[in-house]
């Protein structure tokens, strides 16, 4: 909460003081109303790089002034109640946030959000790209010489014509899916697409089916909406289309959730016959598919991973794609095809929410689709992104011999591990947090434990190694 305020060390104003500053400002101008949570002096002085002694002086005067208080096992709160105002009272915020529809994150995501902004721990758990393999130069280049001379007003509801009109480009050469551009919706990442789809699409009390472990499987909108998710497991070649066959005959899926190519976690590509026989399922009992295919262009053998959406020739797969882990993540760039009255739905649905998608990220990522700069990117990315594979595969060689069990991504971003000693996933993540890097425990993705995900496209060449020689650390540390 705290960490993008850093006291400043060249005023003459003690650190302490600043911090009392800090806190007494936000309490007295409702920020921090009654009851909200300060961090510990522990995590504070981490977080601002101080003493901790400087950070219990700071409490100890924040005390002193009935402005805070601290109690054993709660922590450090504001001082006051929502009624304790003569005349008014506040707004019961804590009640608030266990009202939403919309379920938080669970704790173990919230954490890795939370500590991924603590700059000195090497992250290999954020599923995106390392800044360096972003094309920053080349979007700079656009930027100066390309003239913006679009229109200021609310962009298409569907998403910029000519954006759309690339992307069905795109879909046909890079992936050979044949479609319209009034099929693309485009959205903010693959993200938006899932969600919109999961809101409009199913109502609560359905079954869906989803790949086990997945990143579908961390998303609360499921629980949110009371939608039942029946997990399917995912081995080397994908999810077993029998499990599909039991799924729909025990418990009447009304969607399934696949992410075929490059799958996060487990980097597993849907073997073409287990594809075939999942295509003529979903036919057969006229069950939707959503392939979710963020990954399929970054292979590192130089051959494109077919997807179903290429193969669907009764036209049951709502596919979706994104910019995020091939180009950028920040521009949210993502995009749905569908049949037409899908489209017009969820086109309606995100009128509602943001009234579609921003005409400068439209621009700009349609810009760079059609450069000359696009290609050589993607080919350069695989290449770095199938360096830093190797490095860490090295590393889980050097410093966890024998230790792990896994499966060597053929593309893709993650490399995902079984680790055959017995521990306790929270405890081990904790012990390598404290020893500086941050990865994604398997609990946060499906029902297994004691499988951990390292993202390799995330970290530093040359921090991978270093990432793995602290995770192994805290690894054997435990026992
Ligand atoms: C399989 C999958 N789907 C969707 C997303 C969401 O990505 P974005 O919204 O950035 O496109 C991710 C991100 O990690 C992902 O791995």
């Amino acid at each position: 909460m705290a960490n993008e305020w850093k006291p400043d060390r060249s005023s003459e104003q003690p650190i302490y003081k600043q911090i009392v500053l800090y806190f007494e400002k936000q309490i007295r101008n409702g920020e921090l109303p009654p009851l909200s949570k300060l961090p510990s002096e522990r995590k504070l002085s981490k977080d601002l790089g101080v003493n901790r002694s400087t950070v219990a002086t700071a409490y100890a005067e924040l005390s002193a002034s009935d402005l805070i208080t601290s109690k054993k096992g709660s922590g450090t709160v504001v001082r006051g109640s929502n009624r304790a105002y003569p005349g008014g009272q506040m707004p019961n915020w804590n009640r608030m946030l266990i009202a939403g529809t919309l379920l938080p994150n669970v704790p173990i995501i919230q954490r890795i959000a939370e500590e991924t902004n603590h700059k000195h721990l090497i992250d290999i758990a954020t599923g995106q790209l390392s800044p360096e393999l972003f094309p920053n130069q080349q979007f700079q280049h656009i930027l100066k010489n390309q003239t913006f001379d679009h229109p200021l007003s609310y962009e298409h509801p569907h998403g910029n014509l000519k954006l759309r009109e690339t992307i069905a480009r795109h879909l046909k050469i890079d992936k050979k899916i044949e479609c319209t551009p009034s099929s693309i919706l485009i959205t903010s990442g693959a993200q938006q697409a899932l969600h919109l789809i999961i809101q409009c699409l199913l109502k609560p009390g359905d079954a869906v089916a989803i790949e086990d472990p997945s990143y579908t499987y961390s998303l609360p909108i499921f629980r949110s909406l009371g939608i039942k998710t029946i997990l399917l497991e995912v081995d080397e070649n994908g999810v077993n289309p029998n499990d599909i066959h039991n799924a729909y005959i025990n418990h009447r899926i009304r969607m399934i959730f696949l992410s075929p190519a490059y799958q996060n976690p487990t980097g597993a590509v849907l073997h073409p016959e287990r594809r075939k026989k999942i295509l003529k399922t979903a036919f057969e009992f006229g069950i939707p598919i959503v392939e979710d295919d963020p990954y399929s262009l970054l292979s590192f053998e130089n051959e494109r991973e077919a997807t179903l959406k290429s193969e669907d020739s009764h036209g049951v797969v709502i596919y979706i794609s994104s910019l995020s882990k091939m180009v950028s993540s920040g521009i949210r760039i993502g995009w749905i095809l569908a049949p037409k009255q899908i489209v017009e739905r969820l086109s309606d649905a995100r009128q509602q929410i943001d009234f579609g998608s921003s005409i400068f990220s439209d621009w700009l990522a349609r810009e760079f689709l059609n450069s000359d700069f696009y290609e050589p990117h993607l080919r350069q990315l695989k290449i770095e992104l199938k360096i830093r594979r190797d490095l860490l595969v090295s590393a889980i060689e050097k410093h966890l011999p024998g230790q792990v069990e896994y499966t060597v991504p053929k593309g893709g971003i993650h490399l995902w591990c079984r680790i055959r000693q017995n521990h306790h996933d929270e405890k081990l993540f904790n012990r390598a947090v404290d020893k500086g890097v941050i990865y994604t425990p398997g609990i946060a993705l499906g029902s297994k434990k004691g499988c951990v995900r390292f993202t390799f496209g995330r970290a530093a060449k040359e921090s991978i190694d270093t990432a793995i020689s602290a995770f192994s650390n805290a690894l054997f540390e435990q026992k």
